[in-house]
């Protein structure tokens, strides 16, 4: 039997976990605070900051595990999988060389740049703040601001969105640098106008297996208003595509990825592990909003239900760079509804109980995965990022919608909250409708 390191205790993981589970290995878990669908999955759990990398090695080791699956970017970043290669233990996840493509966007871009690779979109990045100001006072096109570091997803605003005026962009450059968001330094980007989309992939180093599309909601609100999130819901359909994107597109999508990893092999850093393209879709075919190095959270809760090969096999396959093609998600679509605290995005209001039928989650065809919740007393208790996620599965985008909003009726709590628009017609609707306007049909 496959004995595997899983890091991280979010939504993602807990997928990932049963992922191993439901695909026969034993699970040795460590995260920083317990999340109990790990727990009850996981032979053994240690509480630990996943970036303390001396921590993690001398668990994997004392576990003695095969392999090691990385959730979270913060551990990668601080370079866990070399670590734990130097330990003799080989990993499904990146290096921290690789991993700069998803922890410095400055990196990301150049890489784009360099070797021709489709989708980039205009850039320029400054590490003086002064330069940064500068550049501001005539930039060429509207912008979108993000530290260069990671910032868990909530770094980047937008010009006409966020930042309504020029003294809002110049405050908030000022910000990063001053408070040394993401580590200071800042990429300016060019707002591209379109739907947005991820395109996640397995990757052995030189090949790489799609998975299904997926897209994400980050706004705190229904309706895409209030603050951006690390991610409030997300949905997939039966046919892997999604209602605005065709097998021609996803199939550029795809081709971005591959000649990313040929540039990271030419680089001298393969890269192996789950890589995610987050796409935006325009009038001239997909570009690159950001490129991840990592499952997607709530992402990952949509494909890796629906996947019927081994988790296990596909990893071990990453890891020892033979990833085969044959891999095969299950035609179902999937809508998946985080529940958050109340104030999630800006101030919130953790400590609240939460109840869970989780027998009652199963009968309404949907599945269930823990994220920042802890357990008192036998209690569940809010912490104060998102708490669980819910994601009902059935033939169409409409049939899992109403099964997640079923199997959200088991779940209740003081304090919560759920974007309910998610997956629903009108949502989707207006998707294909503003692609139709962005393409000018
Ligand atoms: N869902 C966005 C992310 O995982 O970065």
């Amino acid at each position: 039997m496959t004995k595997v390191l899983v890091v991280g205790g979010g939504g993602r993981e807990h997928a990932a976990a049963e992922a191993f589970h439901r695909s026969g290995a034993e699970i040795c878990a460590t995260m920083s605070t317990a999340n109990p669908g790990i727990a009850s999955l996981a032979e053994k759990v240690k509480l630990v900051n996943e970036t303390d990398v001396d921590a993690v090695v001398d668990f994997a080791s004392s576990c003695g595990v095969d392999l090691a699956f990385i959730g979270p970017e913060a551990p990668l970043g601080a370079g866990i999988v070399d670590a734990l290669e130097k330990a003799g233990i080989q990993c499904a996840s990146p290096s921290r060389a690789a991993a700069r493509i998803e922890t410095s966007k400055a990196f990301m871009r150049e890489l784009l740049s360099r070797y021709k690779i489709p989708g980039n979109l205009g850039y320029a990045h400054f590490d003086r703040l002064e330069d940064a100001l500068n550049y501001l006072k005539d930039a060429p096109y509207e912008l979108v601001v993000k530290p260069v570091g990671l910032t868990g997803g909530k770094g980047v605003k937008v010009q006409g969105e966020h930042l309504l005026s020029q003294e809002d962009t110049e405050a908030y450059v000022r910000e990063i640098f001053q408070r040394r968001i993401g580590g200071g330094g800042v990429v300016f980007e060019e707002r591209a106008l379109g739907e947005e989309f991820t395109q996640m992939a397995f990757c052995d180093g030189k090949r790489i297996a799609p998975m299904p599309l997926v897209q994400d909601h980050k706004r705190a609100f229904e309706g895409d208003i209030g603050p951006n999130t690390g991610g409030m819901g997300s949905y997939s359909d039966s046919n892997h595509l999604l209602p605005f994107v065709t097998e021609e597109e996803r199939n550029e999508a795809l081709t971005i990825l591959k000649k990313i990893v040929d540039a990271m092999n030419a680089e001298g850093c393969p890269y192996v592990g789950v890589i995610y393209g987050q796409l935006v879709l325009t009038r001239d075919g997909p570009k690159v909003i950001e490129i991840n190095a990592r499952f997607g959270d709530p992402e990952a809760m949509n494909v890796l239900p629906i996947l019927r090969s081994s988790f296990t096999k596909i990893c071990l396959e990453m890891a020892d760079g033979s990833l085969r093609g044959d891999i095969e998600f299950a035609p179902l679509a999937t809508v998946c509804k985080y529940v958050v605290p109340e104030g999630y995005g800006v101030s919130p209001v953790s400590g609240k109980k939460i109840f869970v039928d989780e027998e009652g989650v199963r009968r309404s065809s949907a599945v269930l995965y823990y994220a920042n919740v802890s357990l008192k007393d036998g209690v569940l208790l809010t912490g104060s990022s998102r708490s669980l996620g819910v994601v009902g599965l059935g033939g169409s985008i409409a049939e899992a919608e109403e099964n997640c909003e079923k199997a959200l009726s088991f779940v209740n709590g003081e304090a919560i909250r759920v974007r309910h628009d998610i997956g629903k017609k009108e949502l989707i609707k207006r998707r294909v409708e503003h692609m139709k306007q962005v393409r000018g049909e």
